[in-house]
């Protein structure tokens, strides 16, 4: 049986890290799991110019001094940004990304896009930059179920969109259904997938049976067990089209644990240990070193990492509850033991 896992970088293609005294509480958390990591723009006034994300890229290396993490920046997508703001990006070589939110469909995306259609430029001058396009893949139509946003949105935003910029890189980020897995696989090498750990692991029943639970709230919400097979199947399959994002996504136990709580799920503490778990229990161990080092960089273009992290097999326990800057907040599996623990 293995009993030590040597793991190149890893990256973390998708994570949220906040800011202020919220992202001091977390931002370790990130640099001890990963050695880049993608920072999402979504912040309460949201990361829109080069300059803002070389601001927040300051502020976050500020925080983790000595570690050699390295946040990886993207821009986000509104109505509004220039077409020109791509080459400023591409010209600052920190920023990979803009990151595309369909305007009302998660956390901080009031900011986010109505008409893709009016977007085409940039895209055009993204594709010429050789920028990446991460899709936050749901619908906002009212009229369209929470449950189907995500199949709907590849049906009617991705599939014209990946037809039109056949040579434009893409993400499908966070991918929760049989259909997103199903379209990332039929298309073209510029078409990629990220998984997040808490989607290898939950389905709707864990959301909604037995009493609701606010620390399984996420978006895309998970979907069936079917679909949870279906990811757990493309994250260990081998396919570079998919890669680690973890989407780890804090919010304090009472901006979840109320009417209206928040989606997000902090998987940043224990993250490769939830990964390691998932890919041990499909017997595909041996997988998580592509997945979580190799083919993200591959589809960025950037080179492997030559940092390392060593996950071992013992015991440790999920806290109930981390501090969250005058807060508190509740990891993914709080309470619970897990069984391969990230060696410091
Ligand atoms: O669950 C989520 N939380 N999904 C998102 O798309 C955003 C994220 C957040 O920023 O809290
Ligand atoms: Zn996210």
């Amino acid at each position: 049986m293995i009993q030590r896992i040597e793991l190149n970088g890893p990256d973390d293609f998708h994570l949220h890290l906040r800011q202020g005294e919220q992202m001091a509480a977390v931002v370790l958390d990130a640099a001890k799991n990963s050695a880049r990591a993608l920072v999402m723009p979504n912040l309460k006034i949201p990361i829109r110019t080069t300059a803002e994300a070389l601001a927040y890229k300051d502020a976050i290396v500020t925080q983790v001094p000595g570690t050699g993490f390295e946040p990886l920046m993207s821009l986000y997508l509104t109505d509004e940004t220039p077409k020109e703001e791509v080459r400023v990006a591409k010209e600052s070589g920190a920023i990979v990304a803009f990151k595309l939110y369909p305007q009302g469909a998660t956390t901080h995306s009031s900011f986010g896009v109505t008409n893709l259609k009016g977007r085409y430029g940039v895209f055009e001058a993204m594709e010429k930059e050789g920028l990446v396009l991460c899709l936050h893949g749901e619908v906002t139509d009212p009229k369209v179920d929470i449950f189907d946003r995500e199949k709907v949105f590849v049906d009617r935003l991705l599939a014209p969109l990946a037809q039109a910029f056949p040579g434009l890189k893409m993400v499908l980020e966070h991918v929760t259904t049989q259909e997103g897995v199903d379209f990332v696989v039929g298309g073209g090498a510029n078409l990629a997938g990220t998984l997040t750990a808490h989607h290898l692991w939950i389905n709707r029943n864990d959301l909604l049976v037995g009493g609701i639970k606010p620390h399984h709230y996420c978006l895309p919400v998970a979907k069936r067990e079917e679909h949870r097979l279906a990811l757990v199947k493309a994250a260990t399959s081998g396919n570079p089209k998919f890669f680690l994002g973890s989407d780890s996504a804090p919010h304090s136990v009472g901006a979840k644990e109320c009417a209206s709580g928040c989606a997000g799920i902090y998987t940043g503490r224990h993250l490769l240990a939830y990964y390691a778990m998932a890919f041990e229990q499909a017997g595909k161990l041996e997988a998580l070193a592509d997945f979580a080092g190799k083919f993200g960089a591959q589809f960025y273009g950037l080179p492997v990492s030559d940092q390392k992290r060593v996950l071992v097999k013992k015991p440790e326990s999920v806290p109930l509850d981390l501090d969250y800057g005058t807060e508190k907040l509740v990891p993914f599996r709080a309470g619970e033991t897990l069984t391969w623990t990230l060696e410091a």
